[in-house]
């Protein structure tokens, strides 16, 4: 790709395969973007644009092909590959994820879980047992790890970040609630639910004030 494509339009794209996968589910051979456009509840325009970043993959009145559309965008988004990942933090967070399947369909494969807590050596999250983290390093070099799950508290991040760049991995998604110094070439991606939670709150409130703004004056009656 030549171009830098935005982080909003990469941002979007997730959500097409989501949509594209359930059509391609359900034998849909080809869409209209304004059919895509009503599902998505996204403008026909935004799709051709969103597209046309990457060199449109439509046609004049043809629409998408369904399956092309889907194995394009799964391109872009680098899954034509697997992806080998480790948890670090088998609490409830890294249980929860670790015990996601759908990861495994996108091709995020599930190697290894590790913790600090003794207690918790040898037990299971699915069918991968929780390590120490003194089998970290190795663990990292000998399975082709490339991406680190971060599921501990922030006051351990950092520290277990470093440890994870100085063997290699290429990768860290980060659920601590803590930034996260690494070289140019780790990618990091931030996750914190509760953004998405304050995003909502504030929708809330907007769309009630809306509401007060909308129904007159009365309240100061
Ligand atoms: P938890 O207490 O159930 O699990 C944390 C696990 O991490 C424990 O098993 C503990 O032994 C292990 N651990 C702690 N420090 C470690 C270290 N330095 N190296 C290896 N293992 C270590 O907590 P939970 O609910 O699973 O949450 C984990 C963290 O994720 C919390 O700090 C929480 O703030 C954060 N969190 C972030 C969210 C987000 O949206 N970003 C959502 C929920 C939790």
């Amino acid at each position: 790709m030549d171009k830098d494509i935005s982080q909003a339009v990469i941002g979007r794209l997730p959500r097409y395969l989501r949509y594209l996968g359930e059509l391609k589910d359900k034998n849909v051979e080809r869409i209209s973007s304004s059919e895509l456009s009503a599902m998505m509840k996204v403008t026909a325009s935004q799709i051709r644009q969103d597209l046309n970043n990457f060199g449109g993959f439509g046609q004049q009145g043809y629409g998408y092909n369904v399956d092309f559309l889907y194995s394009e965008i799964s391109k872009i988004l680098g899954l034509e590959k697997q992806y080998n990942f480790v948890i670090i933090g088998a609490g409830n967070l890294g249980k929860a994820l670790g015990g996601y399947l759908n990861f495994e369909k996108r091709g995020f494969i599930l190697k290894g879980v590790f913790d600090q807590n003794p207690k918790l050596y040898g037990t299971m999250v699915r069918d991968v047992k929780v390590m120490p983290m003194e089998d970290l390093p190795s663990f990292i070099k000998e399975n082709d790890i490339d991406i680190a799950v971060l599921t501990i508290p922030k006051e351990g991040a950092v520290l277990v970040s470093k440890v994870l760049v100085e063997n290699g991995i290429k990768a860290i998604w980060n659920f601590a609630h803590v930034d996260l110094d690494v070289p140019e070439n780790v990618q990091v991606e931030n996750v914190h639910l509760s953004d998405s939670l304050m995003k909502l709150s504030y929708n809330i409130s907007s769309y009630n004030k809306n509401k007060e703004g909308s129904e007159g004056g009365e309240a100061f009656v």
